[in-house]
């Protein structure tokens, strides 16, 4: 069974084909990095611009590459939310279109949940129920118990900031660049955090809060803690502290709540740091998403989209956008 995925939520415009949820023919991501890196975050109105653009040529290069045709897919799945009004309105009234022309039915994804299932594109076994999933992007920090296919209760999340944004804000701060994420990684490599940042307490055992990081960032770069370290060790402090709070409060999540793995997904569990510091602690089975299946694509909303066909939840053509949707 072959599903269409399409993704525009943000700022990247994406398509792909995947056959019975597991298997990618096709995943091709138009990124809008370099547009939005002039403005040091991303301009929505420019974003959605952007997706008209590029989303017929997206889509046709995902169904040449895929070796397809519309009348080889079985479904259209596409995310509806959450995410930008004007950028999600593109994506779902393509899906639309393709939809109604071609009699397929349509499955309405939501983005958080799309994350999630990218950890189920691999040849490896299925993930296992119940599992623990860290949800770490530019717009969410969510930590999720996933019970089944389609079946979450919500653990924890943050408070202010996203772990993404944060990093985004801390990049613009060391004057690393946009996305932030990989810019502080880079920079960080190799350097040593001489210093440690300060972790938030937050009353609720599994929410996060990020805005009182960033803040102690502003104050070193401005010299108000004494002398200004290295940008390398401060990017390298900042990650530190972002990688010790996410995998200590998925880890106790995960122990407390009977899982039996943990799932990271999102643009952050690209993050190596992360991704090492989860494996080196948990006592549980980790999985992750290739670095490249973490950010945002439409393979994973094809991977959704295969589930939710499976329990026949079709959306109609009345499907409207959710900017605001959560997970649970
Ligand atoms: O999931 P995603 O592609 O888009 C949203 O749904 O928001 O996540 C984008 C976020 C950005 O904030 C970016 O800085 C962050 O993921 N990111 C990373 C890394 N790669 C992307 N953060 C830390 N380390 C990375 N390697
Ligand atoms: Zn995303």
């Amino acid at each position: 069974m072959r599903i269409l995925g399409i993704e525009t939520s943000c700022d990247e415009t994406a398509a792909a084909v995947v056959e019975d949820g597991r298997r990618i023919l096709s995943n091709v991501v138009a990124s809008q990095a370099d547009l939005h890196a002039r403005y040091g975050g991303i301009v929505p109105e420019v974003a959605s611009r952007k997706h008209l653009e590029s989303i017929v040529p997206v889509l046709e290069t995902a169904l040449a590459t895929a070796r397809c045709r519309l009348g080889d897919l079985d479904a259209i799945a596409v995310t509806y939310g959450p995410g930008l009004p004007g950028s999600l309105l593109v994506g779902l009234n393509a899906a639309k279109a393709i939809a109604l022309s071609t009699d397929l039915p349509l499955l309405g994804v939501n983005h958080l949940e799309g994350h999630l299932y990218a950890n189920w594109l691999a040849p490896s076994p299925e993930p296992a129920f119940p599992n623990v999933t860290l949800i770490v992007s530019g717009g969410h920090t969510d930590l999720v118990l996933m019970e089944g296919h389609g079946r979450y209760r919500a653990l924890g999340r943050t408070l202010d900031d996203a772990a993404g944004e944060a990093f985004d804000k801390v990049a613009r701060l060391l004057g690393l660049g946009f996305p932030g994420g990989p810019a502080i990684e880079r920079s960080a490599t190799g350097a040593r955090p001489n210093l440690r940042l300060p972790r938030a307490r937050v009353a609720g055992p599994y929410d996060f809060s990020f805005s009182g990081l960033k803040t102690a960032v502003l104050r070193l770069v401005r010299g108000e803690l004494g002398d200004v370290p290295p940008t390398a060790e401060t990017a390298a402090a900042f990650q530190e502290a972002v990688a010790d709070v996410l995998a200590a409060k998925t880890i106790r999540a995960a122990r407390e709540s009977g899982a039996v793995e943990i799932l990271l997904s999102g643009g952050v569990a690209a993050n190596t740091l992360l991704r090492e510091v989860v494996a080196a602690r948990s006592p549980l089975p980790l999985r992750a998403p290739p670095p490249s299946l973490c950010t945002d694509n439409g393979a994973m909303i094809a991977a959704c989209g295969y589930y939710r066909f499976q329990a026949g939840r079709y959306d109609s053509l009345d499907l409207d956008i959710q900017p605001g949707l959560r997970i649970a």
